[in-house]
């Protein structure tokens, strides 16, 4: 692998950077990386944030083998042996075993770095051993999962999104400005000064209270703000946009204090951040997919908003025998694919009262037949225009009641 040379040249350094992370967030994994630019990333994940199974499940054998438990069969693995320090660098001190993920386009591959000594004319070298397992992962392949029913999922912004979901949720210097990354705008947050500037004006936010209380919400995440002097407020037009949504929604359902609500593709948080703010609901269950059901629960962590009543669920998660009073889905119901559709149709909705869903372009025919299941299963459904409407965007809103 080509990073191996880098690796080499940099020993000493990595070591110390492993070390450091080490000491400051618990054990986890370096992973060594190209970005999009082509440059060498390292990045650290601690094992708490590492969602991938496959890296978690290596990582537990690799423990296991390290106490003597499994036995660690390195025929058929593959070794490579780091340059030795005579005397080691200034301040270096060897970690007892590192755990390093190469990534190189596509491919990946979990070592484990063992810290060795040698005798040399009395002398004592020291080194570290990499081993790697046989099998060659991807450590995206993980997220983009082949359960992956969003149609989104696959594409390169798709892609670029969920690994930017991956770096903020585990990085802090990340997570301070994710929401100005262009590739996680490339799916939330891509609404501009214009569009706030026509919520501002066209809607009567004060109905949500006191318009300042919900800037914090823009303090975390660094997103871009403009300050509307409507409101005399400096906020995120992607806010704006959750604000307005909250808005319409408690236009349609009056009584949602201590009603059940679920969230389908809620995102970072913004909308759940919102709602949380005027409405006292019961429970709230909030569905994404990995990695960024991880950055939503780092989000309202941090604006305090993640407790009790927050429930936070992959869709293999959400609980078997529970019913809500409202389910919510902007733009992310609509983005699924056939199976991830008939998912929620079959086992979700069927457990709702009502729904209040964001869709996307539709063409006649696949709008039809979700209009006709859910005609099936619910008393009256209604469409809506978004308003204010995005020039570039052809969305409308379906309201179901049973
Ligand atoms: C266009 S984004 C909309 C995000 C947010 N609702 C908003 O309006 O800003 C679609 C979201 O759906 C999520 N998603 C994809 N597949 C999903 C699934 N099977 N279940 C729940 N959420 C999913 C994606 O991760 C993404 O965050």
């Amino acid at each position: 692998m080509e990073f191996i040379h880098l690796i080499r040249e940099k020993q000493a350094e990595l070591i110390r950077l492993y070390h450091l992370e080490e000491t400051q967030k618990g054990m986890g994994v370096m992973v060594f990386r190209k970005d999009k630019t082509d440059n060498a990333q390292v990045i650290y994940y601690p094992l708490e944030n590492i969602t991938s199974t496959y890296i978690v499940q290596r990582l537990r054998a690799m423990v296991l083998a390290m106490e003597g438990k499994l036995e660690l069969k390195l025929e058929h693995r593959l070794i490579i042996t780091l340059p030795q320090f005579e005397d080691l660098p200034e301040g270096l001190e060897i970690p007892k075993v590192m755990y390093f993920c190469i990534m190189d386009g596509a491919d990946g591959r979990l070592f484990q770095l063992i810290p060795q000594t040698t005798k040399v004319e009395d002398k004592t070298w020291y080194y570290y051993q990499m081993i790697a397992d046989p099998t060659i992962e991807e450590m995206n392949k993980e997220h983009v999962s082949n359960k992956d029913t969003w149609t989104v999922g696959p594409t390169e912004n798709g892609k670029w999104f969920k690994q930017t979901c991956l770096l903020a949720l585990s990085n802090d210097i990340l997570f301070k400005t994710f929401r100005s990354a262009r590739e996680f705008r490339e799916i939330i947050g891509n609404e501009n000064e214009a569009y706030g500037k026509q919520i501002v004006t066209d809607c009567d936010l004060s109905i949500l209270g006191d318009i300042r209380n919900y800037k914090y919400l823009d303090e975390i995440g660094g997103p871009i703000r403009y300050y509307y002097s409507e409101i005399d407020c400096e906020l995120s037009p992607t806010t704006l946009r959750y604000m307005n949504t909250v808005l319409d929604v408690t236009k349609h359902f009056t009584e949602l204090d201590d009603k059940r609500i679920i969230e389908i593709g809620g995102g970072y948080g913004g909308l759940c951040s919102v709602l949380s703010q005027i409405i006292e609901y019961k429970k709230y269950t909030f569905v994404e997919i990995e990695p960024v059901i991880g950055l939503a629960k780092r989000y309202l962590n941090e604006i305090n908003k993640e407790n009790e009543e927050i429930d936070l669920v992959v869709p293999e998660q959400i609980p078997e025998d529970v019913e809500w009073d409202l389910l919510i889905s902007e733009y992310a119901f609509c983005e699924l694919n056939e199976e991830g559709i008939e998912f929620y149709l079959k086992h979700i909705f069927p457990r709702v009262k009502n729904c209040y869903l964001g869709m996307n372009v539709w063409e006649e025919v696949r709008k039809t037949q979700i209009l006709k299941r859910l005609e099936e299963l619910f008393t009256t459904v209604t469409e809506h225009k978004v308003t204010p409407e995005h020039p570039e965007w052809k969305r409308y809103i379906l309201v179901c009641k049973r």
